[in-house]
């Protein structure tokens, strides 16, 4: 993992969710290349632990905890591990989610809370517990949204709700906390993580043959986005949904 020589989060404490795997390791890694105190936690908390030693071994700083996003006292313990161990919270990337099939007429009340606690509320208990701690550390909040918030894709209508209320829960929070807090959310395309796992070549070529940039995302792609807008590089940006897409949601695909 390269992280362009910066160096932007020296000092400073980060916590990230969902964070064994995909998207939220690779920005563990690009966090704590930057310098960062590392706070991995996922679900799977062998999995957390993995990717802390991993970056401990790459002579980073990293702790790993259990956490499941859709635990407000996961959360909270989680917040007092990071102010034990370094007294600060600079930032914190609320990753977890999941998009599971299912049309509109054939979603049971289960299926639709499941996804809507595992994509928002998850954030907005994650939002909860750290805001006191980023506050005093005048910090930034970084959330994965998905591409699914800007367009629709057939079959996926609990996933687009959870993924397009945090289009408008970070203007909100943003507004909300003003010059204390940053508030963005990153809109990954297609990223090849184990989401990924089986779909046939073939689907993935003519994806990334509809797809500008002419390939797929790579986990390292979001990373760097979750990096840029956490950092003092971003000091001015709040507030926003920005899509790490390779322009396939601004192409038609006629
Ligand atoms: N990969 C893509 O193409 C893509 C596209 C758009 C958005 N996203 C979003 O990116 C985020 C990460 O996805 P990924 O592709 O890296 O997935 P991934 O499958 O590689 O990793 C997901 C991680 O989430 C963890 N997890 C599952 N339930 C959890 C819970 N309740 N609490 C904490 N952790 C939990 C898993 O253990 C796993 O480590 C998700 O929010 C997803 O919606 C992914």
């Amino acid at each position: 993992m390269t992280a362009a020589g910066l160096a932007r989060f020296t000092g400073r404490t980060a916590l990230l969710s969902a964070a064994a795997s995909g998207i939220g390791e690779a920005a563990a890694h690009r966090l704590a290349a930057e310098g960062a105190s590392v706070l991995v936690t996922d679900i799977d908390g062998k999995g957390a632990h993995r990717v802390a030693e991993e970056i401990r071994a790459a002579g980073g700083e990293a702790r790993d905890l259990q956490l499941d996003a859709t635990s407000p006292a996961d959360w909270a313990a989680a917040v007092a591990e990071a102010e034990s161990w370094t007294g600060r919270l600079d930032v914190a990337h609320l990753n977890a989610g999941r998009n599971f099939p299912g049309a509109a007429h054939e979603l049971d009340d289960d299926s639709w809370h499941y996804q809507l606690r595992l994509s928002l509320d998850s954030v907005f208990f994650g939002v909860r517990a750290t805001v006191p701690l980023l506050r005093a550390a005048r910090g930034a909040v970084v959330i994965t949204s998905s591409v699914h918030a800007a367009i629709g894709f057939k079959g996926y209508p609990a996933y687009a709700a959870a993924k397009g209320g945090i289009d408008a829960l970070v203007r909100q929070l943003a507004v909300e906390y003003g010059g204390e807090i940053r508030f963005n959310a990153v809109l990954p395309g297609s990223v090849l993580t184990a989401l990924w796992a089986d779909t046939p070549p073939e689907a993935k070529a003519r994806i990334s043959a509809r797809t500008p940039v002419g390939r797929l995302g790579e986990p390292e792609d979001i990373a760097a986005a979750v990096a840029f807008l956490a950092s003092d590089d971003a000091s001015f940006i709040t507030g926003q949904n920005l899509l790490v897409d390779g322009g396939r949601s601004i192409t038609s695909h006629e």
